[in-house]
């Protein structure tokens, strides 16, 4: 059999630098307590780690408004088991019944469905904003979509169908005109592309540490702006302050309840090192290197549909195609049964954007590359496609 090619790096990435699953291990054996339930140095060690790893995100996103006289507070970084959570925590903490909410075609189902939810069980309006051929969402259509009670807008940073990445810079400013707080689903980007939250003008982050931050599943969080509130959904205990009959008021408890994933947290740590240490901008040019060589090889494939933008810039190495004759997941099957590639086939949890390019219900043929994919990787799926779509085509 063929070495495995893995080009579903969309759905999580694969594999894990070899860093992250030592430092879970390590964790495990060296100081795997509970912080804030016990003062004994092992708690103390893992409490510093946790903090390291909420100052190094902060970092990262750099939520902190410039010029308003507050620091970073690494604080406002919170921890969440992934992007759904934290999407879901946004969504319910600022937006009630009465409130109007604007978000995308290109939305994941971890937009749509809390959306939905507030909608239909909230007593909430909400407004899906179209795109244009490309994918690309009008900034100028979110402004005109803004209504005296919207309390959030919600965009998709990058399609995990097209790749696509939305101008989230002018998405802010129309955001911050109009006084609204505006939230982005960076599971596509985080750890792939830089983010500037207090440039951008991103009240909420909210990002998965399974993909691009290339950490254990169970991880993600949301980062949130020194000048944006959410309201406490998720209630129970901290560790903290125990008598109170209430919740904690103050981050990050404000949107922590439970223990966290503490394992999962120290391979997030271990996931942004490596990154940093590699360069964002190094790994994304070998990911779109690769997304180049790919999207030039399928294009010259007969019977080979491109879905979405084909520019290479504002955009993420996540390339989604149609071949004529064929099912979607019949091609995935081909590549996994008889060339040991992975895909995913179908709808990819974003129903609405399938809609918009006429490849619903049954959807299109994913292929999402990592930082550890390879050149060869590439010429052997453009290959794989030849084989498969000169069958039928
Ligand atoms: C754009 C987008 N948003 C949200 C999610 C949800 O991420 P998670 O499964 O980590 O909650 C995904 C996962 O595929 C995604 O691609």
């Amino acid at each position: 059999m063929d070495r495995l090619i893995y080009l579903d790096n969309a759905a999580t990435t694969f594999p894990k630098p070899d860093v992250v699953h030592d430092t879970v291990r390590e964790f495990y054996r060296n100081n795997g307590v509970n912080p804030g339930r016990t003062g004994c140095d092992m708690a103390l060690r893992a409490e510093a780690m946790i903090h390291d790893t909420r100052k190094r995100l902060s970092d990262f996103f750099n939520p902190s408004l410039a010029g308003n006289g507050k620091g970073k507070d690494p604080n406002r970084l919170v921890f969440t088991l992934n992007a759904t959570m934290s999407l879901n925590l946004i969504i319910a903490g600022r937006v009630g019944r009465g409130d109007h909410v604007v978000t995308t075609r290109a939305e994941h189902n971890s937009v749509i469905r809390p959306v939905n939810h507030r909608v239909r069980d909230g007593g909430a309006e909400a407004t899906f904003v179209a795109l244009d051929s490309e994918g690309y969402v009008d900034p100028e259509d979110i402004r005109k979509a803004l209504r005296p009670n919207t309390t959030l807008v919600v965009v998709n940073h990058a399609s995990n169908v097209t790749g696509v990445v939305q101008d989230i810079p002018a998405i802010g400013r129309v955001c911050r005109e109009a006084g609204v707080p505006l939230a982005v689903d960076a599971a596509q980007t985080a750890g792939v592309i830089p983010i500037d939250m207090a440039a951008w003008g991103i009240s909420f982050l909210a990002f998965t540490g399974h993909k691009g931050l290339l950490a254990p599943t169970g991880t993600g969080g949301i980062c949130v702006a020194d000048d944006a509130e959410i309201r406490p959904t998720l209630v129970g205990g901290t560790g903290v302050r125990s008598a109170d009959p209430y919740h904690l008021e103050e981050y990050p408890y404000r949107l922590e309840a439970g223990t966290l994933n503490l394992a999962g947290i120290a391979g997030l740590n271990a996931g942004i090192r490596w990154i940093q240490e590699r360069g964002l901008e190094a790994i994304h040019g070998h990911e779109m290197k690769l997304l180049a060589l790919l999207q030039d090889g399928l294009s010259q494939i007969r019977g080979v549909t491109l879905h979405g933008t084909t520019r290479l810039d504002r955009r993420v190495a996540t390339l989604s195609v149609s071949v004529a004759g064929y099912d979607a997941a019949d091609v995935g099957a081909f590549l996994d049964v008889d060339h040991n590639i992975l895909t995913r086939t179908g709808l990819h949890c974003a129903p609405l954007i399938h809609e918009h390019y006429g490849t619903a219900p049954r959807g299109t043929v994913r292929f999402s590359i990592g930082p550890f994919n390879t050149e060869d990787d590439i010429l052997a799926a453009v290959k794989a496609m030849e084989t498969i779509a000169a069958r039928k085509n």
